[in-house]
């Protein structure tokens, strides 16, 4: 298993700023530009349906003058598949998307909705799109992405960085882990993210089968107090130290 640990900066709160008062700034295409400097492997951004955030010109720059691999993360939804099939990024995220969440509450349901997903990954992936599928960890959600032919999953963080017991977390995290594994046993490339901050990010950066993960509001959060540099390379240095500890006790 590859060592290196991939981070896709999220950039979708830069839009959100910029949105809340109109106008053209602060310019999410900036912040990716920033990102890769800072050391980011790839950008993420999610296209929703209501716009809230990044809109379809970004995207279309995003792709065009950032030379990172961009990550679209999109519904499953018509609309957003002839958008990512005029786009061609390196990578689609398939995520649930509710019209009245504040962000991506849950993982996608990968088996009842295992009719319904088939045309989307097949018709991305023959596009020549890495197709990964944004799910809850279970042994079920990963076989029901193996059965669509998904090359990868990214396993949903959420549970795991907002439980406030310790117990709580640490139960979160070994569901995590065993997910990971199982995953990974099944020949799927594992990512993971959501919630993830300069206190979580360590032990999902330690699972030494994870290939990337995706991070965002919270290095948005912090570009406020420390700039968006500096919070990517901390990021970037907590997950490096992982990784290092995990490659060292093997
Ligand atoms: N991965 C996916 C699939 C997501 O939908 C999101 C949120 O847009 C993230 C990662 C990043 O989550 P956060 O902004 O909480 O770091």
């Amino acid at each position: 298993m590859s060592s290196k640990l991939r981070l896709g900066v999220n950039i979708d709160h830069v839009a959100t700023i910029r949105n809340a008062r109109g106008g053209d700034l602060p310019d999410p295409v900036r912040a990716a530009a920033l990102a890769k400097l800072a050391g980011a492997d790839g950008i993420t951004a999610h296209l929703r349906e209501d716009r809230r955030h990044i809109l379809d010109a970004d995207m279309k720059r995003l792709r065009e003058d950032i030379d990172l691999p961009l990550n679209f993360e999109m519904a499953a939804t018509d609309e957003m598949l002839k958008i990512a099939l005029e786009t061609k990024p390196h990578a689609v995220c398939l995520v649930p998307e509710k019209r009245e969440e504040r962000t991506t509450e849950g993982g996608l349901d990968v088996v009842g909705g295992h009719n319904h997903l088939q045309r989307f990954v097949s018709d991305l992936g023959n596009a020549g799109i890495r197709v990964s599928l944004f799910i809850e960890a279970s042994k079920e959600q990963l076989d029901g992405a193996k059965r669509l032919g998904a090359p990868v999953v990214e396993i949903h963080t959420g549970a795991y960085c907002d439980a406030k017991m310790q117990e709580d977390r640490d139960r979160e995290l070994e569901r995590i882990r065993t997910a990971v594994k199982y995953g990974a046993g099944i020949g799927l490339e594992i990512h993971a993210g959501h919630g993830l901050n300069f206190e979580t990010v360590k032990p999902i950066a330690a699972i030494p089968e994870v290939a990337e993960l995706n991070i965002g509001h919270f290095l948005i959060g912090e570009a406020v107090f420390i700039g968006l540099e500096a919070a990517i390379v901390e990021m970037r240095r907590l997950m490096d130290e992982a990784r290092t500890q995990t490659d060292g006790a093997k």
